[in-house]
């Protein structure tokens, strides 16, 4: 009964906006040419696997795929591929009923998957161990934070929007505008990128490394790979030309290089590979439109420390004390581990695979681990008789809490600037105060995808293409300071003799640019060059990634930011400044065309007051760290929970600072940090350099336990151990109820 109710009130609400409304004969229908196209892509994979039209080392391709390939299990290639047959049926179904893109924006996810042979292709919903151990501590794969929606933030989820789709055609095809075709984004990125120029001499060029790190904790978007794990090659590597399209996999979406193009024209290149996302099904069962999966946990949890699964995190743990593997120098310093066996330039591994994809991050990514393992040793030292995991889920906890500080308490004040702060009530709580979680009002948690394939992309304006290192002295270095485009995925100079110190003192020296649209030829000719004389565009590549994920225009996030709408180019000028306007005309026939990423970056050029964003930029980057952190039970300053910190605790991690982990954790030579590690060293503004020594630091003592047992569990409120008894229950009551709903 109840179930035949529902699909008359869908039948009803749908053909409010079509002609013809689903029968059930149209869902079976579609369901059987989705699996039928899925079917022959795998035919056509074989044949292009057989052809050899995959990636090959040595090309940007390549190493391109090392930042965006999928290393998943083979249950997550699975679901991947269930979720390509579930997104194919609902653009068959979509066509059949020849719905507008808006009518199946809206309709597609009102129809069940139940009653069609799809049923058993969706996500299978999660169960929690129901150990207290597991409430404590952080799950590795970040599922289980909230005991309502044990999916909220796990690994391999998909990303959230803020706004609807803007597909073309509502389901899968990339933004497109109504009126004339969107350009190439090669294109859009020549007509309006500018060389280098402007820096931000506030700031040093940390703010950009630890932009990058914290993007790989919250966000990875992987690209399809085929069943054998290999990435399609989208172009003709030996003709630098489009494939034939008998040839194309349909995962790909190369970006077209002008002819003309001033710099792929010498090397005759006029294709520019590029996947699409893997995309996943979501925990509703229904039809609907492609939603990229985030490979990694959606929480700011430490995971590319760490990992986002168990079987990651059982490769870097040492297995004593609480440690973190690592391997070690000719001088006896700790590196990251190396993979035993390992083909491409640099074998150093972390938890996220990006780690060494420029020798700064993997520099930063040594100094967290060994301020793990610094802390996992003092630990030990003050309680003998914890055990291994304890001892490493202590250390993981405070080293999170470290990563929260830093984040919400110097590097987001030094991009959003104080004002925002306050505004979008990001300040952590203050000395000797908690703050709240609750799990019952608790909202989705997943990182925006506006934010992860277009807004915080902008922070791609502050990379430098030439590397600085200083000495002891402070005399810069000159055969360790490098190109860029030479050193990425090889991290070949971190054991070499003073590296990892004189990039510390370069990376809290050099300045970063400034956020605009001036970029470094880098990033935009040579990312990922290799050894090949050319590379990819890391612009092209940001705006085709938010073109494919159906990520709304600029003008539309606007008006979601509280702007108004702009009509013509111009009606931007209280935002945007002439120039940058000029070149925006030259980019895009329309102001409704523009790319959000694009739009953000033209912004930047006039920040807002106190920030290193524009308006909408600004907004979008709030509201994401506003999401991760209010909907973290585990957030560092949280109480009453199983895992809070005792208040003696939470006050000693307040003393944290990037500096001082800088000085706690390099080879031995850094004795003078500036206290604001992101802010350029000046004693004017106060923060000159000072001794080390002179720099507050946690005080570990706060974590010894008389009782040799770590058990914060017992300080909980009886209530909250009650509601653990009876949040499961009712869980399960939740879920009989609401399958019994689904069943028609
Ligand atoms: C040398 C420095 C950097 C390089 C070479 C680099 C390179 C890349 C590349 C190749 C991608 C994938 C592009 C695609 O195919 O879609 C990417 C993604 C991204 N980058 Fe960077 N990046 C750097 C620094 C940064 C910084 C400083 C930030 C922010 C402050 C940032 C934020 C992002 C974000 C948000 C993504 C999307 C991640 C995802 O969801 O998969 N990157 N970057
Ligand atoms: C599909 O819809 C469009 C307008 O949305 C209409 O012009 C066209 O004739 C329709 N085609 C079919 C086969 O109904
Ligand atoms: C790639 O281009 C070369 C040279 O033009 C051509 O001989 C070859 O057939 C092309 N390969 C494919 C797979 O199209
Ligand atoms: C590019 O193509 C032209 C004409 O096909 C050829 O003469 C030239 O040598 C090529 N250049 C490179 C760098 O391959
Ligand atoms: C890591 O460092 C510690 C202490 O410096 C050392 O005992 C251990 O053997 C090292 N090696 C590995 C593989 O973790
Ligand atoms: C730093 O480099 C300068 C210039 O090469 C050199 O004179 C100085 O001795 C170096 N200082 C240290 C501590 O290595
Ligand atoms: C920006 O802030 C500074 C100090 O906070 C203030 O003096 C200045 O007037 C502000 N500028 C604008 C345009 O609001
Ligand atoms: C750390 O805290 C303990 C206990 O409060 C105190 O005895 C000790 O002196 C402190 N250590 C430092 C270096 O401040
Ligand atoms: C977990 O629960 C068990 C049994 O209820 C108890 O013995 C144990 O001490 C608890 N462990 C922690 C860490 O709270």
């Amino acid at each position: 009964m109840k179930q035949h109710l529902k699909f008359v009130l869908i039948f009803l609400f749908a053909s409010v906006f079509a002609n013809d409304v689903p029968v059930l004969d149209d869902l079976h229908d579609a369901v059987e040419q989705g699996l039928a196209q899925v079917e022959s892509m795998l035919d056509l994979e074989s044949q292009l696997i057989a052809k050899g039209l995959t990636v090959d080392r040595g090309t940007s391709a390549h190493l391109h795929s090392l930042m965006v390939g999928n290393s998943g299990s083979q249950q997550q290639k699975d679901s991947a591929l269930n979720a390509v047959r579930i997104l194919a049926a609902s653009s068959h179904l979509k066509n059949k009923l020849n719905w507008s893109a808006d009518q199946a924006r809206r309709s597609l996810p009102q129809l069940s998957l139940d009653k069609t042979a799809l049923k058993n292709s969706c996500p299978e919903s999660i169960t929690c161990p129901s150990s207290n151990v597991t409430i404590k501590y952080r799950p590795i794969d970040g599922s289980c934070h909230n005991l309502f929606r044990p999916d909220w933030g796990k690994a391999n989820t998909p990303f959230q929007r803020a706004l609807p789709n803007a597909y073309s055609d509502g389901v899968f095809e990339p933004r497109n505008s109504p009126s004339s075709p969107l350009k190439s984004p090669r294109v859009v990125s020549t007509s309006f990128i500018k060389p280098a120029s402007t820096t931000a001499s506030d700031f040093t060029l940390m703010l950009m490394t630890w932009g990058q790190l914290i993007t790989h904790d919250l966000t990875k978007a992987s690209s399809f790979t085929s069943a054998d794990g290999k990435t399609p090659q989208c172009c003709n590597v030996t003709s630098g030309q489009p494939l034939d399209r008998e040839y194309l996999h349909p995962f790909c979406l190369s970006i077209e290089i002008p002819v003309n193009d001033q710099f792929y024209s010498k090397y005759n290149q006029t294709c520019m590979s590029f996947v699409r996302t893997q995309i996943g099904a979501d925990y509703s069962c229904s039809f609907g439109h492609a939603e990229q999966l985030n490979s990694i946990t959606h929480w700011l949890d430490g995971s590319m420390i760490y990992g986002s699964s168990s079987s990651e995190l059982s490769d870097l743990r040492l297995g004593q004390g609480g440690e973190l593997k690592n391997s070690t120098t000719s001088d006896g310093k700790e590196l990251l581990p190396l993979r035993s066996s390992c083909s491409d330039a640099t074998c150093y591994y972390a938890g996220d695979v990006r780690a060494q994809e420029n020798p700064q991050l993997a520099v930063v990514h040594t100094v967290m681990m060994r301020e793990h393992n610094r802390i996992a040793r003092a630990l030990k030292q003050l309680n003998s008789l914890w055990s291994e995991e304890v001892l490493f889920q202590e250390t993981r906890s405070i080293v999170i809490a470290e990563l929260h500080h830093i984040t919400y308490t110097e590097y987001l004040p030094a991009m959003l600037g104080e004002q925002a702060m306050r505004d979008y009530n990001l300040n952590p709580s203050a000395t000797d105060a908690y703050s709240t979680y609750d799990e019952t009002t608790a909202r989705d948690p997943s990182v925006w995808n506006e934010f992860a394939a277009a807004v915080f992309r902008v922070g791609h304006s502050q990379v430098q293409g030439t590397l600085v290192l200083y000495n002891a002295s402070d005399d810069q270095v000159p055969d360790q300071s490098f190109t860029l485009s030479s050193y990425f995925f090889d991290a070949s100079k971190l054991p070499q003799p003073g590296f990892i110190d004189n990039a510390i003192r370069g990376l809290t020296k050099q300045m970063p640019l400034a956020i605009n649209a001036e970029y470094t030829s880098q990033l935009t000719n040579y990312l990922f060059k290799g050894s090949n004389p050319y590379g990819m565009d890391l612009v092209a590549l940001n705006v085709q990634r938010g073109r494919e994920h159906g990520i709304p225009d600029y003008n539309t996030v606007r008006v979601f930011c509280g702007f108004p709408k702009a009509n013509t180019f111009d009606d931007l000028a209280s935002e945007i400044d002439q120039a940058t306007i000029n070149s925006l005309k030259n980019a895009y026939d329309s102001v409704d065309d523009i790319d959000l990423y694009i739009g953000c970056l033209a912004e930047s050029a006039q920040p807002v007051n106190g920030s290193l964003l524009g308006p909408t930029g600004l907004c979008v980057v709030a509201k994401q760290f506003a999401v991760t952190k209010n909907n973290d039970r585990f957030f560092y300053d949280v109480g009453n929970q199983p895992n809070s910190f005792t208040m003696v605790q939470l006050n000693e991690i307040r003393k944290t600072s990037l500096a001082r982990i800088l000085c706690d954790n390099n080879n031995g030579d850094v004795s003078t940090m500036q206290p604001k590690a992101f802010r350029a060293p000046d004693a004017t503004s106060n923060n000159g350099r000072q001794p080390c020594s002179s720099i507050p630091s946690i005080n570990l003592t706060a974590w010894k336990d008389a009782k040799a047992s770590p058990n914060k569990a017992s300080v909980v409120a009886p209530s909250v151990l009650l509601a653990f008894i009876f949040i499961p229950s009712l869980l399960m009551y939740i879920f009989i109820i609401d399958t019994q709903d689904h069943q028609c």
